[in-house]
Formats: structure tokens, sequence, C-alpha cells
């Protein structure tokens, strides 16, 4: 069989899970690999033994490749996928998609007239305990979901710190866009995909004086980074989100923050409820009612490595010609959603999404 082939845009840290993922699939192979940062390049080209190497991005799209990986920082992922979409190849892109609404209708654009495969990596999506919460969703275990709360929370924990990523022009925002994205998506995932009317939302910066690095991406893989000290986005934001069909979310995300920590899903049904908190053991249970009284179960499941699982969905779906996990609806009313927080704590006043 012909090998599928790929090309990597970014060798930074999530590129590693990445190439790891790809290298776990026989029929794959990855060719390619871009970074600006020569160092790193031949650091990452040499330790997965990639033998083409650019340090332009578009090499990589005038390459002859299957797949592209996009693992750029964030203000390049439209630019860079739209190319890739253009000239024939199949995107997975990482979180966030794009850092606004106007470059994220221009991305789906492109997979309209491409026709071409696109995906977000949200790779929470393929953790057991995301799936088995959407199995009970689809079989109406849950009944109408009402009310969710979603919470990625870091004590102290801020990535690259001085880096793209606390650098606005180049993240778009701080946690919010960078880990509640990942909690976000899973609410609107298990949700159904309501759409979104109106958000409220705030973001403060109080950390500012005494941030602390979080240890990502892993210190062995920043090999000739330059840190130029930046940090102009939030190390908190909250958003309340009210749907067109009357269900509301409660989001909160920090890098940095004197409360509990971890990531916590929690949906609210008129047949049950079901909470997923990474602090608790174990992570799951489902409130429910047995007979007139009120019924706590809680669920264990094996861990998922779900990096290799969203990197083996996509290749798959280039195989077979089957649609990704990630729905353009789902993409674009996350980005919106966002969007809307970072307007209303700028404005200060509610946001209308319709
Ligand atoms: N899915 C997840 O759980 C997860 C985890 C971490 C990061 N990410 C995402 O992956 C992306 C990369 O993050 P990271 O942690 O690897 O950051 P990183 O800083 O380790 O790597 C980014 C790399 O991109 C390179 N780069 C800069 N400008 C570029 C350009 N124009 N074209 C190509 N490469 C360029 C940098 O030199 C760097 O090597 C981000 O979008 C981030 O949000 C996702």
């Amino acid at each position: 069989m012909k090998k599928i082939k790929v090309g990597i845009i970014g060798a930074g840290g999530i590129s590693h899970f990445h190439i790891e993922a790809y290298k776990t699939i026989p029929e794959v192979e990855v060719v390619a690999i871009c970074d600006p940062n020569e160092a790193k390049l031949s650091f990452v080209a040499e330790k997965f033994g990639i033998l083409k190497r650019f340090e332009n991005w578009e090499n990589i799209i005038n390459e002859n490749l299957d797949i592209v990986s996009i693992c750029s920082p964030n203000a390049f992922h439209a630019q860079q996928s739209i190319a890739a979409l253009k000239s024939g190849k199949h995107v997975i892109c990482e979180k966030p998609v794009a850092i606004n609404v106007e470059e994220t209708e221009s991305i789906i654009n492109t997979v309209q007239q491409t026709n071409n495969k696109f995906m977000v990596a949200f790779c929470h999506r393929f953790a057991s305990h995301s799936q088995f919460i959407k199995k009970m969703v689809e079989n109406n275990q849950m009944g109408e979901i009402y009310f969710a709360k979603a919470s990625c929370l870091r004590r102290r924990g801020i990535p690259g710190l001085g880096t793209w990523f606390t650098t606005k022009k180049l993240a778009g925002g701080g946690p919010l866009i960078d880990i509640g994205v990942h909690i976000l998506d899973l609410a609107v995932y298990l949700m159904g995909c309501p759409d979104p009317r109106l958000v409220v939302g705030v973001t403060y910066n109080k950390f500012k004086n005494q941030a602390v690095d979080g240890g990502w991406p892993p210190i062995w893989s920043r090999v000739g980074d330059k840190p130029t000290g930046v940090f102009d986005v939030e190390d908190l934001a909250a958003g309340f989100i009210k749907f067109n069909n009357n269900a509301t979310l409660f989001l909160e995300a920090s890098w940095a923050g004197n409360s509990e920590s971890g990531l916590k899903i929690a949906l609210m049904g008129t047949k049950n409820g079901v909470q997923y908190w990474t602090e608790a053991t174990p992570p799951l249970r489902v409130y429910g009612e047995m007979n007139g009284v009120v019924t706590d179960t809680i669920a264990e499941f094996p861990p998922v490595n779900t990096y290799r699982a969203e990197i083996e969905h996509f290749v798959n779906c280039v195989r077979n010609n089957t649609q990704p996990i990630t729905t353009p609806k789902e993409i674009l009313t996350v980005v919106k959603i966002i969007e809307g927080i970072y307007r209303s704590a700028e404005t200060g006043r509610p946001v209308e999404l319709t």
C-alpha cells in the first residue's frame, strides 16, 4: 500500500507528540518538517530521522504530502491551514484553530471549497471519560442538558512565560484561548453544539509581577528559543454563555490563581448529571435517581493516549474518506464564544452573538 506522507509545521513541544503518534502507524511516514528556529529544527529532525528540513513553512506547502500537522504558534494557524488545504493537503491543526472568528470562517470556507479533510486537534475528546459521557448523551441517558460548568484551572502554570504564548499578537490571548479552549470545546461537543446567544466575560492579569513558568513547552524542547519577555495577555478568564435552547454554560480558565486546580466538566441533565474532575478519586461520577432515591455511580476507565488516538482518527478519516470528529459548526462555535468573552471583558458589557 502507498504510504501516507506527512509534513509538520512547527518543531516545538507539541510536534513531538504528533510525530510519535504518526510513528506508531505503519502506513504513515513523516517526511518533512519546518521551523524558523534552525537549532530546534535540527534537534527534532535528528531525533525522529526526518530528512526534509526547512526554515520557511512555505516549502512544506510545495512538497508532495498527504497530511500536514500544524504545530506553530496560534497566529499562524489560519494562514498555514488555508495554504496547505489549497495545495491539496489534508490538515490537522493544533488548537486554537485561529485567533478570531474571521480567520476561522476563512478556514472553513477553504475546507468547503477544496473538500480536503480538516480537523482541530482537540485531544480531550478522545479521553475515555469524554466518550463515555458522549454515549450517555447520544443514548438519551442525560435527558435535556440545561446547565453546564467547565473549568481548566492552574495555580502556577504559565506556559512559555515571555515567549509567543504570553504575547497577544501571536497567541490571541492567555489561558482562555490556550487551555480554556479544550474544555469549552468538550462542553460544546457534549452539549450537542447549541447556538450561543449571549456571552458575559471577564479577564484578569494579577500575576504579572510574580509569574511562574509552568514548565510547558517541556524545557528539553526549548532548544534555541529566545524569549522576548512580553506578557500582555490575561492569566484568568471566565465566561457565562447562554444558548438559543436556553441551556447555559459557566466557563473558567487560569494559568495562575489561588484556587483549586485541575480540569473539570459538569453537565446537568433532566435524567442524570455527570461530573468529571481530574482531582477527584475516581474522577467521574454520575448523579442520578433510582426508585425515588438519589444515587451516585462511579466509573473508572483505563488511560488512553489521547494524542495517539486523535492522530489515528485523522489518518483513518483520510484513508477511508470519512469526516473528522470536529465539525465546522463546532469549530466556529468555540471561537465565537472565545471572541465574545474577550469582547465582553474589554467593553464591560454582555455580547449578543446572534
Ligand atoms: N493539544 C494540546 O494539548 C496542545 C498542547 C500544547 C500546545 N498546543 C498547541 O500547539 C501549538 C504549538 O505549541 P507548542 O507548545 O509546541 O509551542 P512551542 O513554542 O514549543 O513551539 C512552537 C514552534 O513554532 C515555531 N514557529 C514560530 N513561528 C513559526 C512559523 N511562522 N511557522 C512555523 N513554525 C513557527 C517556533 O520556533 C517553535 O519551535 C500551539 O498552537 C499550542 O496551542 C496544543
